[in-house]
């Protein structure tokens, strides 16, 4: 009996293991709705579209708010010419003093790499810029893109590659996000006055609309019942993301994330003297990160 139970006990965490990763995300309403220009956001079943035209863009917004964990989406971006346009997918806490951690991907014309940049605003404050192109065409196929957020870090990944990671640095003074609960949102709207080649490409509306699409919707996070009562989730409860085997880079994702930086990486305000005379502290503390 006690061999089976053992057995049987294995046989489970087999699939927990394996089969875990493989679950397929939940349906889009039951984690989000739409927030803006209703008739803009179509939902076929298992992919979600977020229209843009000359008359609106479009985005949701998911129903509840979350302090930590990962929130992923599967997105496929606008095909062919998208220059002026900006899809975004981002956590958000309200007010003047909001946190956000923001994933934006700015179009370009037929055949040109999309940039995309990443953001962390902390207690209203941003300018914390990061540019990537990535080392896939992201508009043929949906790719994941996912927020990992724990008291340790904020981690930015593609396809599972960290692409950055905004440490918790609170013992140098630094403040970070973790004292307000945030949304999950996702929008698409026109930015040409600064999206593309900063904003010397407009958009081009004989070419609308521009259809950002999305599947595989999963929110594996730390669910507040009220935007004022944190207690569940900043208490002493540990969760799977505070585990230092999740909430820091293993090896491997270290080179991973050395490698994007090297390859991909087209700007980080960290390197901008010409922004920040005196660079941000963050930076001096975060080193290559
Ligand atoms: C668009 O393509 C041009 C030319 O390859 C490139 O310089 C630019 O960084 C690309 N992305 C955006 C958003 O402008
Ligand atoms: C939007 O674009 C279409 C197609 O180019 C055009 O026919 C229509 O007049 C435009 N509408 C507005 C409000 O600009």
């Amino acid at each position: 009996m006690v061999g089976m139970g053992w057995f049987m006990c294995m046989m489970l965490m087999v699939c927990v293991i394996s089969c875990g990763e493989a679950a397929p995300g939940a349906k889009f309403e039951d984690l989000y709705r739409s927030s803006w220009a209703m008739d803009h956001c179509v939902n076929d079943g298992e992919v979600t579209k977020l229209k843009l035209d000359n008359f609106s863009g479009a985005g949701f917004e998911s129903r509840s708010k979350y302090l930590f964990g990962k929130v992923s989406i599967q997105i496929k971006l606008v095909e062919g010419d998208s220059a002026g346009t900006v899809t975004a997918f981002y956590m958000s806490s309200e007010g003047s003093n909001h946190n956000e951690f923001d994933f934006e991907f700015l179009g370009n014309t037929t055949g040109e790499p999309y940039i995309v940049q990443t953001n962390v605003y902390v207690n209203g404050v941003g300018n914390r810029e990061q540019r990537l192109n990535l080392w896939f065409d992201p508009t043929t196929e949906f790719h994941t893109y996912s927020i990992l957020w724990s008291k340790r870090n904020v981690m930015f990944m593609v396809d599972e590659t960290p692409i950055r990671v905004h440490k918790n640095l609170e013992d140098k003074g630094i403040p970070f996000a973790k004292d307000q609960a945030m949304g999950v949102y996702s929008s698409i709207w026109n930015a040409d006055d600064w999206a593309t080649q900063g904003g010397l490409v407009k958009t081009d509306w004989s070419h609308a609309p521009f259809i950002a699409s999305y599947k595989d919707f999963k929110i594996d996070a730390c669910e507040v019942p009220t935007t004022t009562d944190l207690s569940k989730c900043n208490g002493d409860q540990r969760f799977w993301w505070d585990e230092p085997t999740v909430s820091e880079l293993s090896l491997h994702q270290n080179h991973q994330l050395i490698w994007v930086r090297a390859n991909h990486m087209i700007y980080d305000y960290c390197f901008d003297a010409a922004r920040f005379p005196v660079t941000p502290l963050e930076c001096q503390h975060h080193r290559h990160l």
